[in-house]
């Protein structure tokens, strides 16, 4: 098959060409450095030329309800519009793991703007062409979410299923040539808080470093269902490899 990855140079869509590359499938990477907009929707149509499958796994990593709602609307639509003009192609959403029925008021801004785009896709794209992926938070999110002040490394504290973001490209990839539509979860072996997976990160990355002493890692309570189980898949796909192992990959 030929498939369009949107985001293909991201920590997802890199691991995602990979895999799908390797199972034998032409891969058009589509983002802004091969003149791909999303946003302003340049070049969206054309990267989709040809192809069976158009995969959306671009980001903008905000907390700004604002500024995610506005990125992820606007590309989610030129994305869907590409995929209208292809009456016979699938759509693949890259979605997180959230529970939309807590109420979307209650959500950070960031899982705000990703049920919106879930929402987009389900009215524009039909049913039997939508494959949701929904991906539970990966092991790699450590680092765009932590704040460094001093020796201190702050991040939430939230319960998660993590799992490494490699994993759950591997799992996508498999789907994709399965040829599933419908809603899929996919999480790790473990349910566990955020701010100790990124302890576990600061110590391994210490111990590597040949540092004494790991930074200490803060978790801060973050208000409403993130605290909760509000992150948890129902019934998830899962991937084996533990915290432990994607550590020793690294
Ligand atoms: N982090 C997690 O734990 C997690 C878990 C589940 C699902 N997800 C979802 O996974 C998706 C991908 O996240 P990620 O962390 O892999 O993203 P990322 O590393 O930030 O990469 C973003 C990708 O999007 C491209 N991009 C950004 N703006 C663009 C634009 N205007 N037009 C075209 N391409 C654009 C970037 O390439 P250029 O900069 O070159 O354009 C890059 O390839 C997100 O939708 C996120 O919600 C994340």
């Amino acid at each position: 098959m030929q498939i369009t990855v949107y985001g293909a140079t991201g920590t997802f869509g890199g691991h995602l060409v990979s895999q799908l590359r390797d199972r034998g499938h032409t891969v058009i990477a589509a983002h802004r450095g091969s003149g791909v907009d999303t946003v302003t929707g340049e070049g969206v149509a054309e990267a989709a030329d040809g192809s069976d499958v158009l995969v959306d796994c671009v980001n903008r990593m905000t907390m700004n309800a604002r500024r995610a709602v506005d990125f992820f609307s606007r590309s989610s639509r030129s994305i869907a519009l590409a995929a209208a003009d292809r009456p016979n192609a699938s759509l693949v959403c890259l979605s997180i793991a959230f529970r939309p029925e807590v109420g979307e008021s209650k959500l950070l801004g960031y899982y705000r703007a990703k049920a919106m785009q879930e929402r987009i896709y389900r009215r524009l794209v039909p049913a039997d062409q939508l494959l949701m992926f929904r991906s539970a938070q990966w092991f790699e999110l450590v680092d765009s979410m932590t704040i460094t002040a001093g020796p201190l490394r702050i991040v939430p504290k939230m319960r998660v299923r993590a799992l490494a973001a490699a994993e759950a490209a591997r799992m996508m990839a498999e789907a994709i040539d399965a040829g599933e539509h419908g809603t899929i979860e996919v999480a790790g072996p473990e349910i566990t808080d955020f701010s100790k997976i990124a302890e576990r990160l600061a110590d391994e990355r210490a111990r590597a470093a040949g540092e004494a002493k790991a930074p200490m890692v803060i978790g801060v309570p973050v208000p409403g269902p993130t605290a909760g189980d509000g992150l948890i898949p129902d019934s998830p796909r899962l991937s084996e490899l533990s915290l432990d192992d994607w550590l020793g990959t690294l």
